[in-house]
């Protein structure tokens, strides 16, 4: 039962493996359950020696028929007291050590031919992912290549947020004012889930991310295509990019010193919104249109003054950004 309920809690009791601590696809996240098996196996052992003795002094000195005297009565044990001191004492050292080792080696981050570095920093209610050695800079969606560790560069800029890849590993405090580091691995390619793992607002909950992690040939595609840029070809993108330059570039192009936007140069090649809604043109309006009723506690205005036809070019334009 104990095991069970602890997996449940694990596990987030969704039984969706991109999200699940118990299905680990990264070396940080290997080590973090071989530290719940211990920690749990430990605790089942004291659980059943417990259970055991309690039983035991249950049944061997119950009540019975016609023996109604009070039993002889002891204060203090040196021996039973040492045990029971030394034996909790024990049980926390074997625990600790892997705990401690296993802190430290999470927190080496090694640069090297082989390891990629990312910035990431985080805004209520988004993630900004920042390759400084490629040139890359986007947001909500992060890829990575498999096999290869990644060093995470974390800062936050308002409230202190919480960088979360269940099933690869973490977490780590994004805090304002201070540079955390973590590296991670994937094993296996995959798209895994990430989250916001601090309360910091109304719209935490909803401070989702992805992290894409693919083989390197693919990795490398992706970096061409965020490399190049991302010509306007049509009236309509064009007609969409000039409602984009009046309405929206002020916060997502990093120019208004109040309200920081997520980069959106390649905005047609993420699959969400937002980090939460599947990206179409469907959505994409009605996220527009109700931005904080989407995602509570969003600085993003609602776009609702727009004419249907110019909101039709504003989705075509930032559609097109691929
Ligand atoms: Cu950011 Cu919770």
């Amino acid at each position: 039962t104990v095991f069970v309920l602890a997996a449940l809690a694990l596990s987030g009791c969704a039984g969706n493996e991109s999200l699940n601590v118990l299905a680990p696809s990264g070396t940080s996240a290997e080590k973090s359950l071989d530290l719940i098996k211990l920690s749990l196996f430990i605790m089942m052992g004291v659980f059943a020696v417990v259970i055991s003795i309690y039983i035991y002094v249950l049944i061997r000195y119950r009540k019975r028929k016609g023996k109604d005297v009070m039993p002889k009565q002891v204060h203090g044990n040196t021996i039973v007291e040492i045990i029971w001191t030394s034996i909790p004492i024990i049980l926390i050292t074997i625990l600790a050590i892997p705990t401690v080792k296993y802190t430290f080696d999470m927190a080496n981050t090694r640069a090297s031919e082989d390891s990629i570095t990312i910035k990431v920093t985080g805004y209520q209610y988004w993630w900004e992912f920042e390759y400084p050695d490629l040139g890359i800079k986007t947001s909500q969606e992060l890829h990575i290549p498999v096999g290869k560790q990644v060093n995470f560069i974390l800062e936050g800029k308002d409230v202190i947020h919480s960088f979360w890849i269940p099933a690869l590993g973490g977490k780590m405090d994004v805090i304002p004012g201070r540079t955390n580091t973590m590296p991670l691995d994937a094993k296996k390619p995959g798209v895994y889930q990430g989250k916001c793992a601090e309360l910091c607002g109304a719209g935490h909950a909803l401070m989702d991310f992805k992290v894409v992690a693919q083989e390197e040939e693919d990795f490398n595609k992706w970096v061409a295509q965020m490399q190049k840029p991302s010509p306007v070809q049509t009236a309509s993108q064009k007609q969409g990019e000039e409602l984009y330059r009046q309405n929206c570039l002020g916060c997502h192009a990093g120019t208004n010193p109040n309200v920081q936007g997520p980069d959106l140069t390649k905005f047609g090649t993420r699959t969400t919104i937002a980090g939460i809604l599947e990206n179409n043109e469907k959505n994409l309006k009605m996220w527009m249109m109700h931005t904080t009723d989407v995602k509570p506690g969003s600085l993003m205005p609602k776009i609702d003054y727009l004419q249907p036809q110019e909101m039709e070019a504003l989705v075509d334009y930032l559609m097109s950004r691929k």
